[in-house]
């Protein structure tokens, strides 16, 4: 019997990439994607992968893990449950956050995330560094530290009391980071807004958790939208702004596009399967469906779906911001708690993956006919490596690392929040059943999950680092 050459392959499969769609089997050796074709060589191990799917594992480049939210809560999953969550759901690469909050040494927070990821994570990952605090320490000297190690994205929030920059430090911000070539991500609303509207309402009583819906107007989205461009506009500044949920909102991202500004833009699952509507439960009950900015009317998703068609919109992540429907999490003030005094955000991971096949693949989503599983591959795989710079992820092709889900096209499952496996303990799509998911999962050539079974390893996850890359470039 000859020896084996590698340590895997995948035959029999079909192959996706951003591209094209074609027959090939994969081989692997020491992690990394070695040859594609047929007949080839002996393999340590091997999988049939006849009938299904052979994918790039997903990307998810919006995550919240082991993070203190806007209000000093400490969010439901760690390292080790969220990387279980990506794991199952078909993401083999997770962007999550080093949270500053003021008053915290912006080298100390990402020291301390990293010591975490090392320990829990069994999915890669890489870290975006949110900075709420920006003293002349963290602008002079830990930022362009940090950017030149490889963290070369950062986040700003335009809004939550604890966590927003004013205009001015924005401007500081992006021109720091325009001279040491990092991303800078947002969540832009108008603080002002929602602040004002958020007083009216619960002066008026309305302490629902649907009234969060009402306290986000659209125009927050668009305003906040509206000066950020015009901020990175005038420091010459690539921007990815964050969670897209309007009509309007698209529509500003589009226009700046066209204008050649370097605007980058994602969505998420929830405001393309959700809307306000489902804020309003008995109870808290609606608590579960409660993030910033809120899901928002059909005619919005509609919009959505066409921009991420148009190219206008050029990510799909989950915005996974777990918080469990308990006194841990959602309910931490009470059973009287006001929406005001509810955490924001849903858990995404393990099921972001599974919704997008589903309606772009199974479904037909009308608006990527012909190229759906193409779509599908690049808008939550291929575009985020590349807008990110995560080198060697993202696509199956030789040399790439061998992070691959083999996905059975056939397969039914009825989303169910004791499906789950991350530590949320529930999912705001049970009950939807998709048709399409994620049988076998690898990362570096090592199965992580398979048939529903999480097998991976914590700490075997990998820290990516990443120099700014092509999208951190300024336009000039
Ligand atoms: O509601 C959300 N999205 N919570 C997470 C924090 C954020 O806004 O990114
Ligand atoms: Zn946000
Ligand atoms: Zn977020």
């Amino acid at each position: 019997m000859p020896a084996p050459v590698h340590d895997l392959v995948i035959s029999n499969g079909t192959v996706a990439t951003a591209s094209d769609v074609f027959r090939a089997d994969v081989a692997i050796r020491g992690g990394r994607i070695v040859a594609l074709g047929s007949g080839l060589g002996p393999a340590r191990e091997s999988i049939d992968a006849r009938g299904k799917l052979v994918l790039p594992g997903g990307i998810d480049s919006h995550t919240h893990i082991e993070q203190l939210s806007a209000g000093g809560l400490m969010n439901a999953d760690t390292f080790e449950s969220a990387t279980r969550a990506a794991a199952f759901g078909g993401t083999t690469t997770v962007i999550s956050f080093a949270a500053q909050h003021k008053g915290m040494s912006l080298r100390k927070v990402v020291d301390d995330y990293a010591v975490l990821a090392a320990r829990g994570a069994m999915v890669d990952y890489a870290f975006h560094m949110i900075v709420s605090d920006p003293t002349e320490a963290t602008l002079r000297h830990d930022l362009p530290a940090l950017i030149a190690e490889g963290h070369s994205s950062i986040k700003l929030f335009m809004t939550y009391d604890k966590l927003k920059v004013e205009d001015e430090t924005l401007l500081d911000v992006l021109e720091v980071a325009r001279a040491h070539r990092a991303l800078v991500c947002v969540h832009a609303e108008n603080h002002g807004m929602i602040a004002w509207m958020s007083r009216k309402l619960l002066a008026e009583g309305k302490t629902a958790p649907k009234y969060h819906a009402e306290s986000h107007p659209r125009a927050s989205e668009s305003e906040a939208f509206t000066r950020l461009i015009e901020a990175a506009a005038l420091v010459d500044q690539p921007i990815m702004i964050f969670h897209v949920s309007t009509a309007e909102g698209a529509a500003i991202v589009g226009d700046a596009r066209r204008q050649g500004l370097k605007v980058f833009a994602e969505t998420c699952p929830q405001y393309l399967f959700l809307t306000a509507a489902d804020l309003d439960r008995s109870g808290l009950e609606g608590a579960k469906f409660m993030c910033s900015p809120p899901p928002r009317e059909r005619a919005d998703q509609l919009a959505l779906w066409q921009a991420l068609a148009r190219g206008d919109l050029q990510v799909l992540s989950s915005d996974h911001a777990p918080y469990r429907y308990d006194a841990t999490g959602k309910l931490s003030a009470g059973p009287g708690s006001t929406f005001k005094q509810i955490a924001n955000g849903l858990p995404g991971l393990e099921t972001r993956m599974p919704l997008l096949f589903d309606a772009m693949v199974s479904r037909k989503r009308p608006e990527f006919a012909g190229r759906a599983l193409q779509s599908f591959v690049d808008l939550t795989a291929t575009q985020p490596a590349s807008i990110y710079n995560l080198a060697g992820k993202g696509s199956i092709a030789v040399g790439m690392d061998a992070d691959i889900a083999i996905w059975d096209a056939g397969r039914r499952v009825t989303l169910s929040d004791d499906l789950m496996v991350g530590n949320t303990g529930y999912t705001p799509f049970a009950g939807r059943t998709v048709k399409g998911w994620p049988e076998t999962v690898v990362v570096r050539g090592k199965v992580v999950a398979h048939a529903g079974a999480v097998s991976g390893v914590p700490g075997s996850g990998r820290h990516i680092p990443r120099a700014g890359g092509w999208a951190a470039e300024p336009a000039g």
